[in-house]
């Protein structure tokens, strides 16, 4: 039975891989922040009470900022294969903490990347997966492939920039499998609130049912190469099944304006977004990211890796889900319970 360790395993993506990992019978283990509620939530289908009989998933308390921590559980869990997922992944909260998101982005990445290496050391054979971003390539132009210079607009980009080429440091220099995923944006019903697409779902999903009136937000000329994040987990997995470690870009090669989503959103939801939508300055970043839409050619040629879930599709299923919220929250809501109203003043 192979073992994976996911750093960011209660995350978007995290929960995904976990999902397809127990399918293949690994034995998964994820690192899961101390906080002061559950933050487990994306993890309660596959979830089983540890004192159970026969559970193949293990999460172990930690952090990226935390070296002891890592080391601890690498010994613990004694991984095949590693995936670092763990990050302040919001861009526009990268402008407010800098120092925070290169400590857990770029550091958090040295951190880990450190302990496997003396992991490694005792001739122990791990796979190492680096979650890099198409965010890296920023201002360059698309289509953005490997070999792309990268143009870095946010403290977010930049810091994923450093853990990209720490990844490629540690490979060439200690001979360590290591793979560098560049993803473009991959969505999903599991999204956090505060991106884009799932902001706008969740926001005409409610407007449509009467549990909110108006959805701010920013720049709605942007354009995003949006993919299914179950199927990048997918090329996540396969990039450490190779029989040596390379970089890969993972995309659709489609991309689509904020406006374009929220349109196709809209239409799902039968209403006329014109009308609730409004522009709040407070999501504009102070450098954007206006374009892109990536080239994964290598990927689909020698990992033989595609995207099943194309852009339409992504948008019904996620307006399907969340509509099926706004119906729960609005029987609470008839039923006498107050109407939540979402803190999302940094979204
Ligand atoms: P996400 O939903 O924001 O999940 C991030 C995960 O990292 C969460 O599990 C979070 O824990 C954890 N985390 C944050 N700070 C940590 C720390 N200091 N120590 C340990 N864990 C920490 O992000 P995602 O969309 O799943 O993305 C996964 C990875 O891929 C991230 O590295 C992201 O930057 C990168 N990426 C994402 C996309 C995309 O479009 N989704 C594209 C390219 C690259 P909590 O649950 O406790 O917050
Ligand atoms: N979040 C947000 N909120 N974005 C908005 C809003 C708003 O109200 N209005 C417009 N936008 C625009 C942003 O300015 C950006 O151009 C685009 O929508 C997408 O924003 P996000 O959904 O926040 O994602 P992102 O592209 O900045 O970053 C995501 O994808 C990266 C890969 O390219 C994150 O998942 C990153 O972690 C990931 O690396």
């Amino acid at each position: 039975m192979k073992k994976a360790l996911i750093s960011g395993i209660t995350g978007q993506d995290g929960s995904f891989l976990a999902e397809l990992l127990l399918a293949k019978d690994y034995e998964v283990h994820g690192i899961v922040r101390r906080a002061s509620t559950f933050n487990t939530d994306r993890l309660d289908p596959i979830y089983a009470d540890p004192h159970e009989h026969g559970t193949a998933l293990f999460l172990h308390y930690g952090d990226v900022t935390d070296g002891a921590s890592l080391r601890h559980i690498l010994e613990k869990a004694q991984p095949d294969e590693i995936y670092n997922l763990a990050a302040q992944s919001h861009v526009r909260v990268s402008f407010d903490q800098a120092e925070y998101t290169a400590d857990v982005v770029a550091t958090g990445t040295l951190r880990l990347l450190e302990a496997v290496r003396d992991f490694a050391r005792n001739g122990r054979d791990v796979r190492f997966y680096q979650a890099g971003s198409s965010e890296m390539f920023g201002a360059a132009k698309p289509p953005q492939g490997e070999t792309t210079p990268f143009y870095p607009r946010s403290p977010y980009a930049a810091s994923k920039v450093a853990a990209h080429w720490y990844a490629v440091n540690y490979r060439e220099a200690y001979g360590l499998f290591i793979c560098n995923g560049i993803l473009f944006n991959h969505e999903s019903p599991r999204r956090g609130e505060t991106f884009v697409t799932r902001k706008i779902t969740r926001a005409l999903t409610r407007i449509k049912l009467g549990l909110q009136k108006k959805l701010f937000l920013g720049n709605l000329d942007a354009r995003r190469d949006w993919g299914y994040a179950g199927d990048y987990v997918e090329a996540m997995w396969l990039m450490l099944q190779q029989p040596s470690p390379d970089d890969y870009v993972v995309a659709t090669g489609e991309s689509y304006s904020v406006r374009e989503f929220l349109e196709v959103a809209a239409s799902y939801c039968g209403i006329d977004w014109t009308r609730c939508v409004e522009m709040d300055p407070r999501y504009l970043r102070p450098t954007e990211v206006d374009f892109l839409q990536g080239d994964s050619s290598k990927a689909q040629s020698r990992l033989g890796w595609k995207p099943r879930v194309g852009f339409e599709e992504l948008v019904r299923m996620m307006v399907e889900h969340d509509l099926e919220l706004a119906r729960q929250e609005k029987t609470l809501w008839e039923a006498g319970h107050k109407v939540v109203q979402r803190g999302l003043s940094h979204g």
